[in-house]
């Protein structure tokens, strides 16, 4: 019997499977099929501490800092309402999950300030959340931001939340650091149980038509998994927290690639929505065949065995193999117009 189990954030899961934060997890009936399918955990859609407000505001400074045109370029805002119930009806939402499913269920929060953070926290794990995923979504587009004092801000934001509530604490970072693993090694000092490797940002596109930007979400492919896979690979081991893969996880063939690069679990939303919740069993019996395939007999056996740590090829995950790979596409390629 091969074991599945894994644990994640201190809380033990039956497997490595998550349904991370999306519209599957906002509702009690995809919820309940999610669990049904194989989710060990699910991540509920964040509660946005001034809902979608700040997300505008985020492109209005993108557009204004990046264009003379600003007429233009600011006449796209959409008017958006923010709904005043929204906050007790996702407190609701975490109550009910509990109820509806036996499944650990992580609360997501997205947020900017300190307060806020703190306080919705607290009622996020009064409702009855196992967990908080914290999703910094800032986009530091002022030219006069420094990145010192932009790390700065998050760490104080997770060493809010940490005093703040008992529960773990997942922080799901962007890709976009000048020093990565830096900034992770100091949001796992500041409090933080766990990584969320990454969270995709949504971005903004422009309709030729209409001149309007369009606010459209992109969802991934296996090509995403890419990003993940490198820092988790690059971090096993070397950091005091869980890692979790989030961007990209859509096939088995994913998800074992993320545990051998030393991922404690697999995270899919994109997957789920393009094949609905039952794909978690697809994921599940792939997983259990390949380790079975091996003589593997438990997640534990295999996982980070193909990290930076452990040592195969030290340099792979970084740059050296950047120019081997170069070297090796050149040697199999036709000659293109560009060379
Ligand atoms: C429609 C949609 C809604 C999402 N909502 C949230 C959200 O509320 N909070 C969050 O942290 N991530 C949210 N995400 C991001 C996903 O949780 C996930 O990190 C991202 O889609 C990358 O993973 P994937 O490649 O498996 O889709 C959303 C993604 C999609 C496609």
């Amino acid at each position: 019997m091969t074991d599945l189990s894994v644990n994640y954030l201190g809380i033990d899961l039956s497997s490595p499977l998550v349904a991370s934060a999306g519209p599957l997890t906002g509702q009690l009936d995809t919820l309940r099929r999610l669990a049904d399918a194989g989710a060990a955990a699910v991540v509920l859609p964040s509660l946005f501490e001034e809902e979608i407000a700040r997300v505008i505001r985020d492109q209005e400074r993108v557009f204004a800092t990046s264009s003379d045109s600003s007429a233009e370029a600011l006449s796209y805002l959409p008017e958006i309402d923010v709904d005043p119930g929204g906050v007790d009806r996702h407190l609701r939402l975490v109550t009910d999950a509990k109820a509806a499913i036996d499944v650990p269920v992580i609360a997501s929060l997205n947020g900017s300030s300190s307060g806020g953070w703190t306080w919705y926290a607290r009622a996020l794990v009064d409702a009855g959340a196992d967990a908080l995923e914290l999703n910094v979504y800032s986009i530091a587009a002022d030219i006069h931001d420094d990145p010192r004092e932009v790390e700065e801000r998050y760490i104080e934001l997770v060493s809010a939340v940490r005093d703040a509530v008992r529960v773990p604490i997942a922080v799901k970072v962007s890709p976009f650091f000048t020093a990565m693993a830096n900034v992770a090694g100091r949001l796992a000092a500041a409090g933080a149980d766990g990584l969320v490797l990454f969270n995709r940002f949504y971005q903004p596109d422009i309709d030729l038509e209409t001149l309007d930007v369009t606010p459209s979400i992109t969802l991934s492919t296996s090509a995403d998994l890419r990003l993940p896979l490198r820092w988790i690979g690059l971090l096993y081991g070397r950091v005091d927290a869980s890692l979790a893969a989030s961007g990209g996880v859509h096939t088995p063939e994913d998800v074992v690639k993320v545990l051998l690069a030393g991922a404690d679990v697999a995270m899919t939303t994109a997957a789920l929505l393009r094949h609905g919740p039952e794909h978690l069993t697809v994921l599940r019996d792939g997983l259990l065949a390949w380790l079975e395939a091996r003589g593997y007999t438990s997640v534990a056996q295999m996982r980070g065995s193909v990290s930076a740590r452990a040592g195969r090829d030290p340099d792979a995950f970084e740059r050296a193999n950047y120019v081997e790979a170069l070297l090796r596409h050149a040697t199999h390629t036709e000659p293109t117009s560009w060379q």
